[in-house]
């Protein structure tokens, strides 16, 4: 990274970041978070904000392959590592968990299921067959204000069904 002038903000410097498998340079000042470089400068929007303090995971994205709140990770902590985010998670939108959740109807707004399912691929990721509680305790810090928690639990166990029936775990 190098300071490269100012802004309203501060400072600004440059950053190599790695989202999707793709490389990018962003222009950027160094505390700003994670999530606002990916939705207001890379223009990938779903990953969302809900509180900004680490608190309702609607923000969750992967590092190096573990959940992390991107509302309060400043950019100059993951320059250079890979980051996924729900766009990444499967190209076509049919990751094992995105075909649960259609087949559940697991959202009802919808605001929070980005960060949901970031969470929840990151357990199977670690957990191809997790147990009910594991799915608990992973998942316990991400907020539903629509309360659909019980469907978002019966879709991890079908993804999981899933990945052992098309033997991808
Ligand atoms: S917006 Fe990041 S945890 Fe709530
Ligand atoms: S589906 Fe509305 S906040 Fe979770």
């Amino acid at each position: 990274m190098q300071a490269t002038g100012t802004c309203e903000e501060g400072i600004m410097e440059r950053f190599e970041l790695l989202v999707n498998g793709t490389r990018h340079t962003v222009e950027v000042p160094p505390d700003m978070p994670l999530l606002w470089v990916l939705r207001d400068v890379l223009g990938l929007k779903g990953t969302k904000f809900g509180c900004g303090k680490a608190l309702c995971g609607a923000c969750t994205v992967h590092l190096n392959g573990a959940p992390v709140r991107s509302c309060v990770l400043p950019v100059s902590a993951v320059a250079g590592q890979p980051i996924t985010t729900i766009e990444g998670l499967d190209p076509a939108g049919n990751h094992p968990l995105q075909r649960a959740w259609r087949e559940l109807n697991v959202p009802q707004c919808g605001y929070c299921q980005a960060g949901q399912l970031m969470t929840a691929a990151a357990l199977l990721q670690q957990h191809p067959d997790p147990t009910d509680e594991e799915i608990v305790a992973a998942m316990a810090g991400n907020l539903c204000r629509c309360g659909t928690y019980l469907r978002i639990r019966q879709a991890i166990r079908r993804a999981a069904e899933l990945m052992r029936q098309e033997g991808l775990r």
